[in-house]
């Protein structure tokens, strides 16, 4: 049977003798628990020195944790590499920073990502731990390393970045012209004069290369690793990697692409207050592989990272389980089961403690592992299915950020802006790349997707055939190399949009926009103009900037059967509500349930068609919704009638009756 809604923790038995270990797994039975996640930093007592391993140990835990009936996911160690390694070979520390500095031993992630030395021994560990581990029926899936987050600087890098831009353009003529490196006497006479950014603002070309290559250089690192544990494992056991909240370093779509499953670390260290965030993260990590997800680490009340660490509320953590699973998640894992007596994260919140004891978020966990076994069945084989997605791009973010115009044009917070007037009113979203096929959706929203290719431009003009495509502004502007288009915004869109973008100002105060759309945009304005007479101006600007007073802010033109919608202002989510409501109705799409603000509803769709609805109460005030019709809440059997109250952070699972 496919597995469904796992929960667990990472567990770390090389932390604690093992006459502990089994009082900490029946805590864990007792808690509901059916998956453990172990190994992931464990590489100094796996691999004690060079050449000699030492799996025993590991067996004898897995050994104890599947006599519990609990499963496990294995972690590549690599993402701590052990001392006599960095110590025999100190080229496999990464340089920190454009100025050379290396990286010292003592913390993680420390190695140098194109290191050869360091795929040599990444991918001897990875292989000799799916050898000996790969055909334990009790091993589900595999962790590659552990958050890749480190960029390198070193002389092989340097070389390696020289060489993929070679492949990528062939000569140095090419590079010239499409980086226009005569501004400022960049021109390059020879490969090896190619450095990697190493200033505060730097050419935008050189800046996009440089990400490419380091996705490229992670990619490679995973590679190595993805196909030394293949060889050994069975065909239904997936590859994952634990990616980072809204981390751009590298594009996480093409790092997802070898993986056969996306899965992500979700921390709050000032609390939880704002559902909206959280819930594009979900998404965006369901957008990756556009299949569901895990949550592969959470908080389990507070972390340790932080300035001040702030605890979840009592309650919380139901809540904020049932979100990531309304949002797609088919696991929540707490990071972590139990602290080390010694080491960085003593401080950081657990489930059991230094004692052996459970913490008082132990019942909290328990709670929530128990509503996952009532509902498992419910949502074994469900999926999120939305008709209205945002387009999120790693490139035009990198872009933008290199060249923000304005300090707080910030594209993940203008997205959230879009995503909010859809969320926020329990629209099911899908955040996904924008080159993806895109059929199936009524409604698609790109905001500040700068970087146009001609592929992009045939996807949204023929989805603009039928559906309702929305242009946020910055959109449009950059090529694949990152130069301006040498036509104006949205390049290449013109004729269907009907409008183009004459100017652009960064906004010292809001300015108010009126029409069939009224509302306000604040820290960037585009004054549009309009090319189509078919095209209807929806909204103008207001007095308040003079280059703005009168001129277009919102045009849209339809096409035979859909249509493009052209925003030129960062508006407010009230503002974007009004803009997007008649799209979301002639494209027929409705919220799940309408609900107060507090209260967020979600679905998951079976393969038959049977749904499930999540209704989650964020506040820790009780709140009552009309409850929807011949429904029964898998987690407490009662069938709906007039109305649903949920309490503090409560949460109703609802299936058909
Ligand atoms: C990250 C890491 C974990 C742990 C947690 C602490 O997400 O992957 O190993 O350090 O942070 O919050």
């Amino acid at each position: 049977m496919t597995r469904s809604l796992d929960f667990g923790a990472a567990f770390y038995p090389e932390h604690w003798p093992e006459s502990e270990w089994p009082r900490d797994i029946a805590l864990m039975r007792a808690a509901g628990v059916t998956v453990a996640r172990l190994g992931e930093f464990a590489w100094s007592t796996l691999e004690p020195d060079e050449g000699r391993y030492d799996f025993a140990w590991l067996d004898r835990a897995l050994d104890l944790l599947a006599a519990a009936g609990i499963v496990s996911v294995l972690g590549t160690p690599t993402a701590a590499p052990p001392a006599w390694l960095t110590q025999r070979y100190p080229d496999t520390l990464a340089t920190v920073d454009a100025q050379g500095h290396r990286d010292a031993h003592g913390a993680r992630c420390h190695y140098c990502v194109n290191s050869p030395l360091y795929h040599e021994k990444s991918a001897a560990i990875a292989g000799a731990m799916a050898e000996h581990f790969g055909k334990r029926p009790d091993v589900i899936g595999w962790q590659i390393d552990n958050e890749y987050n480190r960029v390198c600087y070193c002389a092989t890098c340097r070389a390696k970045f020289q060489s993929f831009v070679q492949a990528r353009f062939g000569d140095l003529a090419t590079v010239n012209r499409r980086w226009a490196t005569a501004y400022w006497s960049q021109t390059y006479q020879s490969w090896d004069q190619i450095a990697p950014p190493a200033h505060a603002v730097s050419n935008p070309g050189l800046v996009l290369a440089w990400r490419e290559f380091v996705t490229e250089s992670y990619r490679l690192f995973q590679h190595e690793q993805v196909t030394a544990i293949r060889a050994h494992v069975a065909p239904e056991v997936w590859i994952t990697h634990n990616f980072m909240k809204w981390f751009d370093a590298f594009d996480h779509y093409e790092m997802s692409a070898e993986l056969d499953l996306a899965s992500w670390d979700w921390y709050e260290p000032s609390g939880w207050t704002d559902r909206i965030p959280s819930g594009a993260m979900h998404d965006l990590v369901r957008g990756y592989k556009r299949r569901n997800f895990w949550l592969m680490e959470t908080q389990p009340g507070h972390v340790n990272w932080s300035r001040t660490n702030i605890d979840l509320q009592p309650g919380q953590a139901r809540a904020w389980a049932w979100h990531a699973i309304g949002h797609g998640a088919d696991a929540v894992l707490y990071w972590q089961w139990r602290m080390a007596l010694n080491g960085q994260e003593q401080m950081h919140g657990s489930l059991v403690d230094q004692a052996g004891e459970p913490r008082p978020f132990y019942a909290e966990a328990q709670a929530v592992g128990g509503e996952l076994a009532q509902a498992r069945e419910a949502l074994a084989g469900t999926r999120v299915q939305a008709r209205v997605a945002v387009l999120y791009d790693f490139p035009s973010r990198w872009l933008i950020d290199n060249q923000r115009h304005h300090g707080d044009f910030d594209y993940v917070e203008h997205l959230l802006r879009a995503y909010r007037a859809l969320a926020g009113r329990n629209f099911t979203v899908d955040v996904i790349s924008p080159d993806v096929d895109l059929a199936g959706y009524g409604v698609v929203i790109a905001p500040a997707l700068a970087l146009f290719t001609p592929e992009r431009v045939a996807r949204l003009t023929q989805f603009a055939q039928h559906g309702h495509l929305v242009l946020g502004p910055r959109t449009g502007s950059r090529d694949s190399a990152a130069a301006l288009w040498p036509e104006r915004p949205p390049a290449g869109l013109h004729a269907l949009a009907g409008c183009e973008v004459e100017e652009y100002i960064a906004l010292a105060e809001p300015v108010r926009i009126e029409g069939d759309v009224s509302g306000q945009a604040d820290v960037w304005a585009e004054r549009l103009k309009v090319r189509a007479p078919e095209a209807q101006v929806l909204a103008r600007y207001s007095a308040g900037n003079a280059w703005l007073a009168g001129q277009p802010a919102i045009v849209r033109r339809d096409t035979t059967g859909g249509s493009v919608t052209t925003l030129g202002g960062q508006f407010d989510t009230p503002t974007l509500e009004i803009a997007l409501a008649p799209l979301l109705a002639l494209a027929g799409i409705a919220p799940v349930l309408e609900t107060p603000p507090g209260v967020e509803a979600l679905r998951r769709v079976g393969e038959e068609g049977q749904d499930v609805v999540i209704v989650i109460n964020h506040t820790a005030t009780p709140q009552t919704i009309p409850a929807p019709a011949g429904r029964v809440d898998e987690l407490t059997g009662a069938a709906t009638t007039g109305a649903l109250t949920l309490g503090a952070f409560g949460v109703a699972v609802l299936s058909a009756a």
